[in-house]
């Protein structure tokens, strides 16, 4: 009788345990916190505007393929893309974005990105942000993560938003927009 009371205590306990680990949050795949634990950034905050040419043509090409098929999934390539105050190319240099990108979804045209975008102009001559985000290319506005920085974006956490205002069908050389957004530490 006893055995059969303490097997029982044990095997409710045991669910008890289960069900409170592996039930999800509603049923639902989020959950937001309660607003109260958000801090407050705004003071620390810095917004960078630039154009990133992507140069996939020419003599000169910015962005080389380095493995994988031509424009279907796995195409990899490697980029040093110039980033510009304006939207010409000839618009002054304030950095340049170099990593890779490469299609990393076989039902859509998504991108996985890593790069750098090291800056070159002004106080943050010498200083960089990383980014490691997806970027569904044919979508009008692209969410990106800045994950780090070096110099004085040392410990920044931020996004960065992507917008292509110019593509040439012929040859794909693009031209995007981004503004960006880095919290300091
Ligand atoms: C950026 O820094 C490098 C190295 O210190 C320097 O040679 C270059 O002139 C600087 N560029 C600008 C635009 O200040």
């Amino acid at each position: 009788m006893a055995s059969s009371m303490t097997y029982t205590l044990l095997l409710l306990t045991l669910l008890m345990v289960i069900s409170t680990t592996f039930i999800p949050i509603n049923g639902k795949f989020s959950e937001q916190f309660a607003e109260t634990k958000a801090k407050s950034h705004v003071n620390n905050m810095i917004h960078l505007h630039f154009y990133f040419h992507d140069i996939v043509s020419g003599k000169h090409p910015t962005a080389v393929r380095i493995s994988g098929p031509k424009n279907a999934f796995g195409a990899t390539a490697m980029i040093d893309d110039p980033l510009t105050e304006g939207l010409k190319p000839g618009s002054k240099l304030v950095g340049r974005a170099q990593g890779m990108y490469a299609l990393a979804s076989q039902h859509d045209t998504a991108l996985l990105m890593v790069m750098n975008f090291a800056f070159l102009e002004g106080k943050f001559n010498g200083s960089a942000l990383s980014i490691f985000g997806r970027n569904r290319v044919f979508d009008m506005v692209r969410e990106m993560p800045i994950v780090g920085g070096s110099g004085l974006f040392r410990l920044a956490r931020g996004y960065a938003l992507a917008k292509t205002v110019r593509i040439e069908q012929k040859t794909g050389d693009a031209v995007v927009e981004y503004n960006v957004f880095v919290v300091l530490a």
